[in-house]
Order: C-alpha cells, then structure tokens, then sequence
C-alpha cells in the first residue's frame, strides 16, 4: 500500500526502512503538483518500472507562482491524487505543508537558472524558473535514498555504496526539463534525470492540470497547437523545410488562440535554429516550442523534431 507522509523526517525513516525491506538498490523520485491526471502517471509508472522505492511528491510551490490568484486557484485533488498513485504503485508519497518545505517563510538563498531561465516560458512567467529549481533542488535532497538511519545490514545485499537515484520529469515542460538537467550537471547533484514523453488525449492536446478550465468551445480551439506542431514533426522526418511561418498562420487564424511564441529551437539550449531551416531541407535534431492564451488559460506544448 502506498505511505503518506508530511514531514522530511517520516521520510527519510519510511525510504530507509522501504530500500532496507526490499533489499533495495534504487530510489525514483516524481516531483509534482498534484491535480494529477493520465500524464503524471505515466512518470509514476515508468519510475515504478525502474526503480526498488518511489516517491511521488505533492508540493504546490507559491515560490514558482507569479501571482497569488493563480496560485489559490491552483486545484488541489489529494484524495484522488493519492488514489491515482497508489495504482501506479508508487511506495511513499510526500505531501508536506508549506512550512515544512519554507519554516522561515521564503528562503533567503536560492537557486538562480540564469538565461535559460529568461526567454520562453520565462519571459511572460518572471522568477518561475528560480522558483522551480529551488524546490526542485530541495525535493531532489530530501528524497535522497538511504539518508535516513537504515537498519544493520540493509544496504549488504548491493555491495555497497549508496543506492541508484533517478528523477523523473516530462517533456510536456521542456524549459523545466532542459533546466533540470542543466541545474544537475551544473551543481553535480548525485540523480539521473529521466525524461519522459508527452502524454495526450485521443485528439492531440497534451494533458495539463489546466485544460479543466476551458470551455468546450476553446478546447476544441486549442487543438491547433498540437496539429501544428505535428505538422513541423512530419515535415522534419520526411526532411521538407519545416515552413515555421505557414505553421503560424495556421495558429494565428484561429481566433480564440492568442499565440505568444512559436519556434523551433536546440533542444539542450533552447537557442532558436539558424533561420529554421525555411528554405532547406531539415537535418538534425530539433525542438519545437509553442505557447498561447486559449481563453483563461496559458497552454504550453512542445514536440522533438528529428530526421
Ligand atoms: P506539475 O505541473 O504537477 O508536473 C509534474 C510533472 O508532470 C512534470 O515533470 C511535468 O512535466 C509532468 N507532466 C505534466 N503533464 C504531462 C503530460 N501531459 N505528459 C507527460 N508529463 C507531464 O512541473 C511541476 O509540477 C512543478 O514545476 C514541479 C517540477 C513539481 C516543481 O514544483
């Protein structure tokens, strides 16, 4: 059965005592915001696949929220998240109160994600992505496996050394994905990032814990965003030019989609293509990007382009 717990305390004893039992030589960590649907569970079940313990967590973070509207508005389904990942199989779920996670109100030292940080989803979300790694970073810490008190012998059965440690995230979020890992490599935090695929609904849209609040109208509008970006996906694999402006037109002749940008980018660094390949047949690998205002909601999708 899957464990609650609130505090780092009962957390760090339940994944010693979990990897103990289990003779465990891995740990997986999901790091959410509850409100979970079909997306968060394929990162709940592929961490199960791969791991001895998971964690899954639920923080709604008020440090990666621009305005405190949006972060009340934020839905909280506990009961049912807690449901959800107990299907997956997820051991320990670690839900804390803020002050757990903030005792001294917001921290005075935090993680920074510099220029990756800025453009994109950045530039209209001010502080996001500082407030994003720094949880990030302390979840990463406090999900740390065998950090509690193991019990004598626990760890023989592996030979040694600390357990594997693995987090996952999804490629539905791919600044926070690309700053993940940037954050890992560039402060040598002991994890593997685990990347995991987009999951979306039959039509396309990929699955997001704000789709509740479109109309059914401006749902069925915002299905654009996924046809576009399939069509640059096409047109990337059979090498064609990837056409960025016909695919914009397309978005932008939809009148209940505000488009706010819509590019094809370098997967690791986020830097937009030379030109976009217009004119040139596609080679290589790529990303593209897309974010618009569908009626009360700013929706984000991305698909990797690859030929
Ligand atoms: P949240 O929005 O709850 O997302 C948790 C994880 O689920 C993220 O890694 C996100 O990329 C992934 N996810 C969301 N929708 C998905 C979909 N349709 N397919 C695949 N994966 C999907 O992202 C956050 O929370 C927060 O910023 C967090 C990392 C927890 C830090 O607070």
């Amino acid at each position: 059965a899957t464990q609650l717990v609130t505090t780092a305390a009962e957390l760090r004893e339940a994944s010693a005592r979990l990897l103990g039992q289990k003779a465990g030589r891995s740990q997986g960590l999901v790091p959410t915001m509850g409100a979970l649907h079909e997306g968060h569970a394929r990162l709940a079940r592929t961490a199960v696949e791969q791991n001895d313990v998971v964690v899954a967590s639920i923080f709604v973070n008020p440090l990666q929220f621009g305005d405190a509207v949006d972060l009340d508005r934020y839905p909280r389904t506990l009961d049912a998240d807690l449901a959800l990942l107990e299907e997956q199989g997820v051991d320990l779920v670690f839900a804390p109160p803020v002050e757990e996670v903030y005792p001294g109100g917001e921290p005075l030292v935090r993680v920074t994600a510099g220029s990756l940080g800025e453009k994109w989803e950045g530039a209209s979300r001010p502080g996001h992505f500082d407030g994003a790694l720094t949880v990030v970073a302390k979840l990463l810490h406090y999900c740390i496996p065998g950090s509690g008190l193991p019990p004598a012998g626990a760890f023989a059965s592996g030979g040694g050394g600390l357990p594997a440690y693995r987090a996952y995230f999804g490629q539905k979020d791919a600044q926070q994905l690309a700053l993940v890992r940037r954050m890992v490599a560039d402060l040598n935090f002991p994890v593997e990032i685990v990347a995991v695929p987009t999951v979306r609904s039959e039509d396309g849209l990929a699955l997001s814990s704000r789709n509740r609040f479109l109309s059914a109208e401006e749902r069925e509008a915002a299905l654009v965003l996924s046809r576009a970006l399939r069509l640059l996906a096409e047109r990337a694999t059979a090498h064609q030019p990837l056409d960025l402006e016909s695919a914009r037109a397309m978005v932008e002749s939809q009148s209940l989609v505000g488009l706010d940008y819509f590019d094809v980018v370098d997967p690791l660094t986020l830097e937009p293509l030379a030109e976009n390949c217009r004119k040139v047949p596609f080679r290589g690998e790529g990303l593209a990007l897309i974010a618009a205002k569908v009626g009360p909601v700013r929706l984000i999708d991305n698909v990797p382009l690859s030929s």
